[in-house]
């Protein structure tokens, strides 16, 4: 039983499985028509049809089936194009960097456009100062870009992934902009500092994240959520912003 709910909770485990499942079930197809002259590209094929309605019999994310669809064509095609196997330990190396977290986290690198930092930023105080933590500062900035707006602001962020944080520690020195980054995990941190919270993250922590607002956030302070809503919880204010995702920042005063 605790083996299928740790499944449920983890999409990269249900994902593996999924594929797993896939190959099970094409392997009696395999020994039948192995005399036959089929690519090792067509199987793959067949493999990704299989393990895409294995995911949507499994209800998974519609992203999912997409990506079960496109995953074992991809590695055949990638694996014809005999790259030195230099490459693929490279590439893999800077992906872990960036995504490796996401696996625990269930939040990805992906960065808040021009447009909700510009709404952002007309939500902030104006004059008097305040304190802004950004939870997941991916690779700075948004942080950058603030400071260099709102001069009358402290900037903070966290950030999981090494990378991300390696790119905006650089990026601070190199603009010299006044913010504090550091590297760890936000659930650590203790919110009652800030004056203003910012999270663009996911879906899944939004719950877990109203919770640790409304026990550690001082009465006045602001929680505003890129994209994602609290379930259950109505914003005081949401504004639907003209970018690329189609984003709508959500403000909740605690
Ligand atoms: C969607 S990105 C947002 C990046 C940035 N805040 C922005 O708006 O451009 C979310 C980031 O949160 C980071 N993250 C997720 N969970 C985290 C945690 N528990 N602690 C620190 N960072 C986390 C991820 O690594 C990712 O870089």
């Amino acid at each position: 039983m605790r083996l299928f709910s740790s499944i449920g909770r983890s999409p990269a485990l249900l994902a593996f499985l999924t594929q797993l499942l896939a190959l099970a079930a094409l392997f009696p197809l395999f020994i039948i028509f192995s005399e036959q002259n089929i690519s090792l590209f067509g199987w793959a094929i067949l493999q990704g049809m299989v393990a895409a309605l294995v995911s949507l019999r499994l209800n998974m994310a519609r992203w999912w089936i997409v990506i079960h669809l496109l995953f074992m064509p991809a590695v055949t095609a990638t694996l014809a194009l005999s790259l030195p196997p230099l490459w693929f330990g490279l590439v893999f190396l800077v992906l872990a960097l960036m995504y490796g977290k996401t696996y625990q986290t269930q939040v990805p690198l992906y960065l808040s456009s021009q447009e909700a930092t510009k709404a952002l930023s007309a939500m902030l105080p104006q004059q008097q100062h305040f304190s802004f933590m950004d939870l997941g500062s991916g690779c700075g900035g948004l942080l950058k870009t603030l400071s260099h707006l709102h001069s009358n602001g402290s900037y903070y962020g966290i950030e999981a992934a090494p990378l991300p944080y390696l790119v905006s520690t650089v990026r601070k020195i190199l603009s010299a902009s006044k913010y504090s980054i550091q590297w760890g995990d936000f659930w650590k941190d203790d919110l009652a500092q800030y004056d203003v919270v910012y999270a663009y993250l996911s879906p899944v922590p939004m719950q877990r994240l109203w919770e640790k607002a409304r026990q550690e956030m001082q009465p006045g302070s602001l929680l505003i959520s890129n994209s994602f809503i609290i379930p259950g919880v109505l914003p005081e204010k949401s504004i639907q912003l003209n970018d690329f995702p189609g984003s709508t920042l959500y403000m909740w005063r605690i």
